[in-house]
């Protein structure tokens, strides 16, 4: 078989190349390895950006995002028993993040993709990946038993942080970092706690209320990283959210819903820097990986996808591989600027097992700045929205 561009994964990133160079007329054949129905329910974040939002409608992918997305105007930033209002749009000129689960955003790519008859074939695992100097890759993929050799001129690895794409390529300048915490994520039935998302910092660790559905809600809790979803009790998870988003005027949490899912969400942060090497590309998780808080991954991921469709369609169609060299670079702009507020974040949020009384008089004292200085929350909203 043979194909102009191989993207390896089927998740945002795969499938957003596979749709933007399909209507530039460049073939694709996407690969992804599990089955239609872990992927589009396989439940991930849920904020899109500003810039992310524009982009999906721009492309011919916003109609139920613009029917079913909850557009957020601020967020709530809760310590020490209060809360406080960051007013994103009123800080940024009226940008805002819209609420859109990310299995959502694949099912639109995912029949835009069969709509558009392309191939995308699940249950397909790359199991070699050639790419010998000097000649065009080639990879080897398994479906049902049967092995295909595909041969193309370029291979994108938009398959995760344990890319086959990413180990194919020697020499890898990479970054990372660990947190010794990780997220216990559940799916509640019920209303919204609150109209906007509610990042708590509490002595007994950071919690988010995020929402999906008005009668579906997304929450969050701090939690040992060798957690396992089956540790913790409906009731155990029910004290605990209560308590961390108690407020001192005692205004009622409403926690009481059917918890429908749990899992474990993990936290590290993680960049290579070597996003090209010759006719191999890396985008999304396969290359970057920041901890949730601020909830970037999917928006960054999608970024990466906006600077190298064009690229890969000048290489392809004409020959001229410029943007293709730009690309690492200019991404990784983007990419290290997330890097940083993530992280940032995350430490303003958690409780950091390691800080001193010092460190923890630092971090109270940054969250106050944040809902007293107008400048400190602007920087803050400014970053959130992208
Ligand atoms: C969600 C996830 C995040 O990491 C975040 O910062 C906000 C919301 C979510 O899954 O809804």
């Amino acid at each position: 078989m043979r194909t102009e561009v191989a993207i390896v994964g089927g998740g945002p990133a795969g499938l957003l190349l596979a749709h933007l160079l399909h209507q530039a007329g460049v073939a694709t054949v996407v690969l992804e390895q599990r089955s239609r129905e872990a992927v589009e329910h396989t439940i991930r974040a849920g904020v899109l950006e500003q810039g992310t939002v524009d982009l999906l409608g721009a492309t011919g992918l916003g109609e139920r995002l613009s029917r079913d997305g909850v557009v957020h105007h601020g967020i709530e930033l809760r310590f020490g028993g209060r809360g406080h209002r960051i007013p994103l749009s009123e800080l940024t000129g009226g940008r805002a993040i819209t609420l859109y689960p990310q299995h959502e955003v694949l099912r639109d790519l995912i029949s835009a993709r069969l709509v558009a008859g392309g191939p995308l074939l699940f249950g397909a695992r790359v199991t070699h990946l050639d790419n010998s100097p000097g000649r065009l890759p080639r990879l080897r993929y398994e479906q049902q038993g049967i092995e295909t050799t595909l041969n193309c001129d370029f291979v994108v690895g938009c398959d995760g942080f344990h890319s086959i794409v990413r180990s194919a390529i020697p020499q890898r300048r990479e970054f990372q970092t660990t947190y010794p915490f990780a997220w216990y994520g559940i799916l509640q039935e019920g209303p919204p706690l609150a109209p906007e998302l509610i990042y708590t910092h509490h002595a007994r660790g950071f919690a988010l209320a995020s929402t999906r559905t008005p009668s579906l809600q997304r929450l969050y809790l701090q939690c040992p990283p060798d957690t396992q979803s089956e540790d913790w009790s409906d009731a155990h998870i029910r004290h605990e959210l209560g308590l961390r988003l108690a407020t001192a005027d005692g205004a009622p949490i409403t926690c009481c819903g059917k918890i429908i899912q749990k899992d474990v969400v993990a936290m590290r942060s993680f960049v290579c820097e070597t996003m090209r090497h010759g006719r191999l590309l890396l985008a999304g998780d396969a290359a970057h990986i920041v901890p949730p808080t601020g909830a970037k991954g999917m928006n960054l991921a999608l970024n990466d996808i906006r600077l190298l469709a064009p690229a890969l369609v000048s290489a392809v169609r004409h020959g001229d591989d410029q943007l293709l060299q730009q690309y690492p670079a200019d991404s990784l702009v983007r990419i290290w600027r997330a890097q940083r507020f993530s992280g940032w974040m995350t430490r303003l949020l958690h409780q950091m097992e390691d800080a001193d009384p010092y460190q923890q008089r630092l971090q109270q004292t940054e969250l106050e700045r944040l809902v007293s200085s107008r400048a400190a929350a602007l920087a803050l909203a400014e970053e959130y929205v992208g």
